[in-house]
């Protein structure tokens, strides 16, 4: 599987080029920071998406999912979180839980007859009702990226699938310091730690450092060759 998303406000031209903060009608700047190579930046105001340019987007998200394809991947995800373009335009107020049910309900209602590959629910705080919720309204795989604080995602998640909440688990920062992490999983063996597992991604999370501060625990991982 490969992702595709489109960050729309939430990144900079120090990031993506000039002109690469786009959104969805009057525009507005995100609050915060976005991680550059020239260190934190503010977030840039964007402009907003014309009726033409939206049409073009999607027919680019189709492209890069077609070239991905082509490429030789077996599935393509769309990134519909972390308040990028798609996010946007799911037209959520986050504050207000009886929206968030109904929009979310909604977005499942209308994907599941698709007959997409999976589904794939970052989880919020909070939320494991609508969560469980989803998960039953969904025909097919669903993959549950649980809400886990400020620790990486942990083996006890793995208790998810077997109450039914999920069919996968979708792990990010324990895989940066445990290169053969479903290994480790499968044989219940302790983990490395990430380093600065606190700091999550773009905010700084040293992908160097993890993985080689990451050593394998079997052999095999060492070695894949021999
Ligand atoms: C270095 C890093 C890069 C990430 N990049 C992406 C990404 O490109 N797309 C995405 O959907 N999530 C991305 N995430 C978020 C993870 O998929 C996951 O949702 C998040 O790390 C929380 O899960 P965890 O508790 O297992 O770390 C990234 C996380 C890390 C640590």
């Amino acid at each position: 599987m490969t992702q595709r998303r489109l960050r729309g406000r939430s990144t900079h031209a120090h990031v993506a080029g000039e002109g690469c903060a786009i959104a969805k009608g009057a525009p507005s700047r995100t609050k915060g920071q976005v991680y550059t190579h020239e260190g934190p930046q503010d977030f840039v105001t964007p402009s907003a998406l014309t009726e033409a340019e939206i049409a073009q987007t999607i027919a680019d998200f189709a492209d890069a999912a077609r070239n991905a394809v082509e490429a030789g991947f077996d599935g393509v995800e769309l990134h519909g979180a972390n308040g990028y373009l798609i996010h946007q335009y799911n037209d959520i107020d986050e504050t207000d839980r009886a929206d968030l049910e109904a929009t979310y309900t909604a977005l499942v209602g209308a994907l599941a007859p698709l007959g997409l590959a999976h589904l794939h629910q970052m989880e919020s705080p909070e939320v494991r009702d609508l969560v469980v919720r989803l998960r039953k309204a969904w025909p097919g795989t669903f993959i549950l990226n649980p809400f886990s604080g400020m620790e990486p995602t942990g083996p006890d998640a793995l208790d998810l699938i077997g109450d039914g909440t999920a069919d996968l688990i979708a792990y990010g920062g324990l895989f940066l310091a445990n290169p053969d992490l479903p290994a480790r999983l499968a044989a219940g063996s302790p983990s490395n730690t990430p380093c600065n597992a606190g700091a999550r991604h773009s905010a700084g999370t040293r992908t160097d450092q993890g993985f080689a501060g990451g050593s394998a625990l079997l052999k095999e991982y060492e070695h894949p060759d021999g």
